[in-house]
C-alpha cells in the first residue's frame, strides 16, 4: 500500500478503505526538531502499544480519537483525518520550554492546567502562538479553538487518572487533532513517553523522552518500565 507521509517517528500508509490509514511506528528517536537523532530497536513497538492503550482508555472515558485498532506490534489502523497544524500542549507542572522561557521553577505546580498552542511548522521551529495568531494563520476559528481546549482538558483529566493509578504524575503533554471527512475534530497522532512528561510521584524519576534529551538514562529501559506498569493496571 502506498506511503502517504513519513514523519520522524511514524509512517502513514493508504489502505483498501478510503477512510482508513495504516500507521507504522518507527524505531527512530529524535529531539530538538531532529537535531539529535538515533535508531533504537523496540521503540516503535513500545510507543505503538502505549498509544493504543491510551486511545482505548480515552474512548472508554468518552474521548473519541482517530484510533481504530492495533493490528501488530508496530502498526495500527486509524481513521483518515486532516491534521490541524497545531501542537496542543497541556501543562500541570512547569518543565521544559516554559521553565527556560518564563522562569518558572522546574516542577512548580500550576493551580489549574495551562493549555498552549504551538504552530506545527518545522521550518519555523514550532513556535508558541496565541489564539489570535491561530485565527490569523487560519488554522482554527473561535469555535474550533474552544473545542480543542475542551478536548485537551478532558484528555488531561483521563491521563492524570491513569498516571495516578501507576503512582506517577503527569507534568505535561502534547497532542494533535485532525478533522474527519465531516469536519469533526478528532484527537489524532500519538500519546506516549515521546509526547508526555511523566515523573515518579515520590522520586521525580523521569518516565519519558527527557532521559534521551538530557542523556540521563536508557530510553528503551525507561519506556519498557513504563509499559510494564501500564500492563499491571
Ligand atoms: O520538550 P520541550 O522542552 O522542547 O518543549 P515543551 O514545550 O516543554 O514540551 C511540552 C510537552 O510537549 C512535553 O511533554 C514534550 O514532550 C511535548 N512535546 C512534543 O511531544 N513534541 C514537540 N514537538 C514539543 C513538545
Amino acid at each position: 500500500m502506498t506511503l502517504v507521509y513519513e514523519g520522524k517517528a511514524k509512517r502513514v500508509f493508504n489502505t483498501d478503505d478510503n477512510n482508513i490509514y495504516r500507521i507504522e511506528y518507527k524505531d527512530e528517536v529524535t529531539a530538538g526538531n531532529g537535531a539529535k537523532k538515533d535508531k533504537m530497536e523496540g521503540k516503535g513497538r513500545l510507543n505503538n502499544l502505549i498509544t493504543s492503550y491510551f486511545f482505548e482508555r480515552l474512548a472508554k472515558e468518552g474521548v473519541d480519537s482517530h484510533f481504530i485498532e492495533r493490528t501488530s506490534d508496530t502498526e495500527q489502523l486509524v481513521k483518515k483525518v486532516t491534521i490541524i497544524p497545531l501542537e496542543v500542549v497541556v501543562r500541570n507542572f512547569a518543565a521544559g520550554s516554559i521553565v527556560k522561557r518564563l522562569g518558572f521553577e522546574n516542577g512548580q505546580t500550576f493551580e489549574k492546567p495551562l493549555v498552549e498552542f504551538y504552530y506545527k511548522e518545522d521550518a519555523l521551529n514550532d513556535p508558541f502562538i496565541s489564539d489570535d495568531h491561530v485565527k490569523l494563520l487560519d488554522l482554527a476559528n473561535d469555535e474550533d479553538i474552544a473545542e480543542l481546549k475542551r478536548q485537551a482538558l478532558i484528555v488531561n483529566e483521563t491521563l492524570i487518572k491513569i498516571m495516578d493509578e501507576m503512582n506517577l504524575k503527569l507534568i505535561d503533554f502534547k497532542i494533535e487533532f485532525g478533522k474527519d471527512s465531516e469536519g469533526k475534530i478528532l484527537l489524532a497522532d500519538e500519546i506516549s513517553p515521546d509526547t508526555c512528561r511523566i515523573w515518579d510521584k515520590e522520586t521525580n524519576e523521569n518516565f519519558d523522552k527527557d532521559v534521551y534529551r538530557n542523556d540521563t538514562g536508557s530510553l528503551i529501559e525507561t519506556y519498557t518500565k513504563f509499559y510494564n506498569k501500564l500492563e499491571e493496571l
